[in-house]
C-alpha cells in the first residue's frame, strides 16, 4: 500500500503518523503547507508525483464557532478540498478514506427519545450549523465523485495531539476554581488512538462505504468533564449548566449520539468504553 495522509499536522493526522510508524507501514504525511487540498492544481501535481493508492484525508476546517463567520473558508476546505481529492481519486483508481462528523445530523431533543442507540449511518442528515453543512457537502462530493471511498463519522474527537475537550478542561481547571459545563447535550467521545486502530482494520480489509465510529456510552459534556476531573484527581468545582446559559456562536445539537452497530459487526473491530478511552488518554498526557 502507498499511503498518503493529508492534514498530517492535525489531531488525527498526527495519530495516524504515530500508528503507522509503530506498525512499520510506509506512508507519507503532508501538512497543509505542503499540500493545500483547496488548491486544485496543487492536489493534481502532488498526487501525480507521489502516486498513492490510498489517501487518508485528515485535512479539515474544524473550528465550529468560527465557521459561522467564515462560511466560505469552511466550505472551501470541507467541500471544495474534499471534492478535489475525490475527483482525483476517481480518475486514478485511488481509495479515499475520509472523516466526517456527528454534526451532519439534526440532533434534536425528540431524536434523543426516538433513537436511544443513536443515529444510524443511513439516517437522514440535516445539519444545524455551518460546520455540519460544510462536512455534509464534503460527504456528498465524495459520493458524487464516484471514487472508492470509506467515510468514517466520529464525534467529540480527543487525543494526545492538538486541541480537544480533555486538554481544555485540564487547562481551565489549572487556571480557575470553578467551571461550568453544559449538561443537556448528549453524545459520546471518540479517542483518536481507537480511531486509527479500527481505521486500520477497515483499511486492511478494504472496507468501503460510510461507518460510525465512537466509544461505547451516552453522556453529556458535563459527565465527561466530571470524569476527567475524577480520573485525573483534579480539584475544581464543577457546575452543570444548560445550553441557554452558555451561549456560543454556532448552534449545537442536543443529541449527537452515533449508532456503532454497523461497524461493531466487522470482525476484529474493537470499540472501547468511553471511560477506558479517557483513562488511556490521561495516562498518555501524563507521560
Ligand atoms: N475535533 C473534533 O471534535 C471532531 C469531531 C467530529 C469529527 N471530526 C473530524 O475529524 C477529522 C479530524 O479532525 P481533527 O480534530 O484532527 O482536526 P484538526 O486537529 O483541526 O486538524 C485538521 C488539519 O487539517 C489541516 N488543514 C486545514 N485546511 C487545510 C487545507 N486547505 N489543506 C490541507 N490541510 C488543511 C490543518 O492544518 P493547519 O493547522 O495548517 O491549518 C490541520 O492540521 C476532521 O475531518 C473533522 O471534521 C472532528
Amino acid at each position: 500500500m502507498r499511503i498518503l495522509i493529508t492534514g498530517g499536522n492535525g489531531q488525527l493526522g498526527n495519530e495516524w503518523v504515530r500508528y503507522l510508524n509503530k506498525q512499520g507501514v510506509e506512508f507519507i504525511a503532508l501538512p497543509s503547507s505542503d499540500l493545500d487540498i483547496t488548491d486544485h492544481e496543487d492536489v493534481r501535481r502532488v498526487l501525480s508525483n507521489l502516486k498513492p493508492d490510498r489517501i487518508i484525508n485528515c485535512a479539515a476546517y474544524t473550528n465550529v464557532d468560527q465557521a459561522e463567520d467564515e462560511q466560505e473558508k469552511a466550505f472551501a476546505v470541507n467541500e471544495g478540498g474534499v471534492r478535489n481529492l475525490g475527483d482525483y481519486c476517481a480518475s486514478n483508481g485511488i481509495k479515499l478514506i475520509h472523516f466526517s462528523t456527528d454534526y451532519v445530523f439534526p440532533g434534536t431533543e425528540e431524536d434523543y427519545k426516538k433513537y436511544p442507540e443513536g443515529y444510524t449511518e443511513d439516517h437522514p442528515t440535516n445539519p444545524i450549523n455551518t460546520y455540519g453543512e460544510s462536512k455534509l457537502a464534503g460527504e456528498k462530493a465524495i459520493e458524487r465523485s464516484g471514487c472508492d471511498y470509506l467515510i468514517i463519522r466520529v464525534s467529540w474527537l480527543c487525543g494526545k495531539f492538538g486541541n480537544n475537550f480533555v486538554k481544555t478542561m485540564l487547562r481551565l481547571a489549572s487556571e480557575r476554581d470553578q467551571l461550568s459545563v453544559v449538561h443537556d447535550q448528549y453524545g459520546c467521545p471518540t479517542f483518536t488512538q481507537n480511531v486509527v486502530e479500527n481505521g486500520w482494520v477497515l483499511l486492511e480489509n478494504n472496507i468501503s462505504g460510510t461507518y460510525h465510529l465512537t466509544s461505547k456510552g451516552k453522556i453529556t459534556w458535563y459527565d465527561f468533564a466530571k470524569e476527567i476531573f475524577t480520573q485525573s484527581k483534579t480539584d475544581v468545582k464543577l457546575e452543570p449548566v444548560s445550553s441557554t446559559e452558555f451561549p456560543v456562536k454556532a448552534k449545537r445539537p442536543s443529541f449527537s449520539l452515533l449508532s456503532t452497530r454497523k461497524i461493531a459487526n466487522i470482525p476484529d473491530i474493537s470499540l472501547i468504553d468511553w471511560k477506558k478511552g479517557l483513562t488511556n488518554l490521561l495516562a498518555e498526557l501524563k507521560s
